[in-house]
């Protein structure tokens, strides 16, 4: 089947290297904005049969998405065969289940949008926790991708000695499996959330660890205070400095500076900001390539 990419990200850098890898026609899309603040969008390339890629970075998820919808319905309206929605970041994962009376359960109501305007998704290290997999709240066929082997390359070519360590019990999932892959010990803290900008983790037991360089892994940083508690933690007990690892590097408001403070800060593509170090062109091209030949 002939596939086409179509950009609206604002991720230009892996967009290009998206596109590339996988050697597909690029397709074109005009947008603007009516005098009123309502959107006006033309497709301006032949879609009629063909698979189409749209990429687009939902970390801001509100002011995009009416237009990213209306842009899946635009697509099956014009024959596309297929439309194939890649978002590294999937957003409204953390809301999945409600813990006071009347609260919205964000999670399920965003993905049944994207199921309506959708046929794929592929994503990287969605929040997972207590949904197993994409498919208990989404009806399109939804893959997720693993920054894991990627992080693991990174830390097999530091000549270092470090242990890896997660923040929360959410976050074994990924820490234990890049701790395998690059050989590394690892260990996992307890964290008590009681606001969004209040948390604590538990003690870490180093003392085996003294001189290792600390290495902190986990999937989201958004307010920054998990990482930021955790680094006072390793701060009490003389760690060396810790290098910060996010799949998804969000920096809400200050988050990024005061981290940057205390650590080096390193993060994947998967949202474009200064701290980018690894790149997910190769893991999410290779997914995207299984997709359009199903
Ligand atoms: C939640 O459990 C996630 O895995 C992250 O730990 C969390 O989203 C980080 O948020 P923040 O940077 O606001 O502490």
């Amino acid at each position: 089947m002939d596939a086409i990419f179509l950009d609206v990200s604002d991720n230009p850098l892996l967009a290009e290297k998206l596109c590339s890898q996988l050697s597909i026609e690029t397709g074109k899309l005009e947008t603007r904005r009516f005098p009123d603040g309502e959107i006006y969008q033309r497709i301006l390339s032949d879609v009629t049969d063909k698979a189409v890629i749209l990429f687009a970075d939902l970390y801001q998820p509100d002011p995009q998405l009416f237009s990213l919808l209306s842009i899946g319905h635009t697509l099956q309206e014009m024959g596309a065969a297929k439309r194939i929605l890649v978002t590294p970041y999937l957003p409204y994962m953390r809301q999945d289940i409600q813990f006071n009376p009347g609260e919205s359960v964000t999670s399920r109501h965003f993905a049944r949008h994207l199921s309506l305007a959708f046929d794929g998704l592929v994503t990287v290290d969605p929040h997972l926790h207590r949904y197993h997999s994409l498919d208990e709240i989404y009806t399109l066929n939804g893959r997720s991708v693993s920054a894991q082997s990627a992080i693991a390359a990174f830390l097999r070519s530091r000549n270092e000695k470090m242990i890896l360590i997660g923040p929360d019990e959410e976050s074994e999932q990924w820490v234990s499996a890049v701790a395998r892959a690059a050989d590394l010990p690892y260990q996992i803290l307890l964290k008590e959330r009681s606001g969004d900008l209040d948390v604590s983790v538990s003690k870490p037991e180093l003392d085996a660890f003294k001189s290792y360089r600390p290495i902190l892994v986990d999937d989201i940083i958004s307010s920054g205070r998990t990482m930021l508690s955790t680094l006072e933690r390793l701060s009490q007990e003389g760690m060396p400095h810790a290098l910060i690892i996010g799949v998804h590097g969000l920096f809400a408001a200050d988050a990024y500076s005061l981290l940057a403070e205390k650590a080096e800060v390193l993060t994947t593509n998967s949202v474009p900001h200064a701290s980018n170090g690894i790149d997910l062109s190769a893991v999410l091209a290779s997914e995207l390539s299984d997709m359009l030949t199903d």
